[in-house]
């Protein structure tokens, strides 16, 4: 039966920054109103990685707190903290006996994120951690999932998973869902001011080329003007080429991105850097200061924040329970009760 059924997730670790605002997170709220929408604080997956207890506490509320100012309106989706319902874990084990360890192996985000400490080093959690986001997307019997880029192989990842498991133990399971992404240059992938060729990350590559959600205007203005462009600053330096100039073009997508035109047309209206880096700051302060001033009110008032957490978490934990036990009972676990 289709319901467009919307889930997406974003980590509480770090900063978040404007590569998930804009790949991500805006989508999210222009949904909210079209869908039975779903998003989660992922504070599980936040455990992949080293990090203080205090600090984690603090990011979730930071992060709950943030999506909310950046537009969610809890009338109109479901916002909640992935560790407060607890089948997300429960069904993760299902799929880890679903998926195989060479798939796992394959995966890029644990090729990254392993090499800094070595696979050896690594927690086993990294390893499993596409299960668990799995898990996130077919409790929920999604139809779309709304990410960026990055998150691609992780979404074949768990239409693979779904199709198989509805294949050993019947067809409708889950529901096989489909990757939302921006369209290229529009969002999919922002990239770091300092370092083009890399995408904009909360855990890697160059701070000075991140752009927090949460900086002064005046920090953001200052990342913009050194953004890196490229040698030659002609008078026809403004081109759109990701190839031969890839520093000026991430800054025309970033534009583009922010206007909802295409970079080809941002292009058209520059010749030189300086100016379109001023129009560029200048748009970036515009997107995020609002989201600032009514960040900085909800978190006077920690405890509606919260309030808003556990009723998200009342309703996915009853969607949840409904599709765990439905998962269960195809394996062939014997359910108790009458
Ligand atoms: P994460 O910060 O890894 O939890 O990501 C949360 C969401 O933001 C996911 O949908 C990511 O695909 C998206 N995202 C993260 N970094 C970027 C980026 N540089 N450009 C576009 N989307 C991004
Ligand atoms: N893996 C995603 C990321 O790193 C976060 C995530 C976890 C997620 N569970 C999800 C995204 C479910 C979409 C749906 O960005």
């Amino acid at each position: 039966m289709p319901q467009n059924r919307v889930l997406s997730g974003i980590q509480p670790t770090g900063e978040p920054h404007l590569g998930n605002l804009l790949g991500a997170v805006r989508w999210w709220v222009a949904d909210q109103r079209e869908g039975d929408c779903f998003y989660c604080v992922v504070d599980l997956h936040g455990l992949t990685v080293a990090g203080d207890p205090d600090q984690r506490r603090a990011a979730s509320m930071t992060m709950a707190t943030l999506l909310l100012a950046a537009g969610l309106d809890p009338d109109s989706c479901t916002l909640f903290l992935q560790s407060h319902v607890p089948e997300h874990t429960q069904l993760a084990w299902l799929l880890e006996c679903t998926a195989s360890f060479g798939e796992l192996r394959r995966m890029t985000q644990f090729k990254d994120k392993s090499a800094k400490e070595g696979e050896e080093a690594a927690r086993v959690g990294l390893f499993t951690y596409p299960c668990l986001m799995a898990a996130d997307i077919l409790l929920y019997d999604a139809d779309r999932v709304p990410v960026g880029d990055d998150q691609r192989q992780h979404l074949e990842l768990t239409r693979n998973l779904a199709q198989r498991f509805n294949a050993r133990y019947g067809s409708d399971v889950f529901v096989v869902p489909e990757a939302q992404i921006p369209p290229p240059g529009r969002g999919a992938r922002i990239m770091n001011l300092q370092e083009p060729e890399r995408k904009m990350s909360k855990s890697a590559g160059s701070p000075q080329g991140v752009i927090g959600l949460m900086e002064d205007p005046r920090d953001i203005e200052r990342k913009v003007r050194r953004a890196v462009t490229d040698a030659d600053d002609g008078p026809d330096a403004v081109r759109y080429d990701t190839a031969a100039k890839p520093g000026v073009s991430s800054l025309l997508e970033l534009l583009a991105t922010l206007e909802g035109t295409r970079p080809e047309e941002v292009a058209a209206r520059y010749s030189r850097y300086g100016p379109l880096k001023a129009d560029l700051a200048a748009a970036v302060v515009a997107a995020v200061e609002p989201i600032q001033a009514r960040y900085r009110e909800l978190d006077k008032d920690p405890g509606y924040v919260a309030s808003v957490l556990a009723s998200g978490a009342q309703r996915a934990g009853h969607v949840a329970a409904a599709t765990l036990e439905r998962a269960y009972d195809a394996v062939g676990l014997l359910r108790s009760g009458p």
